[in-house]
């Protein structure tokens, strides 16, 4: 059984043609992966050529963002159930994207991870800090505010089906990638946190560094202890080197 999951947020990228040649590169470079849960998280139209394109692979859908409410009047908006028709498993909730450019605070992210696991689908909570935030050395706080607001709202046994992403926002889509130590520190506070309260779901929840993750990095990262795997923006976008990534996790 996979012991990582490594994700592939491919954010507002691909086209029809481009996702059946990344999947297409997938599905035939999948030896050597199986070390690693393969998700990849398309736009929302392409959620049923994906769902088709992967049909019978061990490669998992996940969704970027959801609506926490079920149905009705939120023009613009894509609901869980709408999702789980699409064959999603994961569902990122809270990316620094989303907070930072479209001004999701932590009740709304909270709401959208309660209602993922409401709908028997798996959220992964993104958390992070800025370089800001990290230069005045608050790091730890940050992070784990952003995670002690999902522990009051949904609980932390809650995080037996659940991942964490842990993306400082300096390292998304800068070339930057926090070292090996630098990550592995905060992936081991957020466990000794959560722990507090759930020590059982912080030992097994999965931990995932996300920031410029390439096939370069990826190795040195995946063998820290608190280290479960990663979630990919950039390169997630090419087969061979999210392959590379899946490969690293060996
Ligand atoms: P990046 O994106 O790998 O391009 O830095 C990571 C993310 O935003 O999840």
């Amino acid at each position: 059984m996979a012991n990582m999951i490594v994700a592939g947020n491919w954010k507002m990228n691909a086209s029809k043609s481009a996702v059946t040649e990344i999947l297409s590169g997938l599905k035939q470079g999948l030896v050597g992966t199986s070390g690693a849960e393969l998700v990849v998280f398309p736009p929302f139209p392409y959620l049923a050529q994906v769902q088709q394109e992967l049909a019978g692979t061990s490669i998992r859908i996940g969704l970027q963002n959801v609506c926490a409410a079920p149905k009705g009047a939120f023009t613009g908006e894509v609901s869980l159930a709408m999702a789980a028709e699409f064959g999603v498993t994961y569902v990122l909730v809270g990316h620094s994207e989303r907070r930072a450019l479209f001004a999701e605070d932590d009740a709304q992210v909270a709401a959208k991870y309660v209602a993922t696991q409401a709908a028997n689908l798996t959220p992964i909570l993104c958390v992070g800090e800025t370089l800001e935030q990290r230069e005045q050395g608050q790091t730890l706080a940050v992070v784990n505010a952003q995670v002690q607001a999902i522990i009051d709202a949904a609980g932390a046994d809650s995080f037996a089906n659940a991942v964490i992403a842990y993306e400082p926002v300096w390292a998304i889509g800068t070339g930057l990638t926090a070292s090996p130590a630098q990550a592995q520190a905060v992936h081991q506070a957020i466990r000794e946190h959560v722990a507090k309260v759930a020590p059982v779901e912080a030992a097994s929840m999965k931990i995932l560094y996300g920031g410029s993750v390439t096939a370069a990095s990826a190795a040195e990262l995946f063998a820290q202890a608190d280290i479960d795997g990663s979630l990919v923006g950039g390169a997630s976008l090419q087969a061979e080197s999210f392959l590379a990534i899946g490969q690293a996790a060996q």
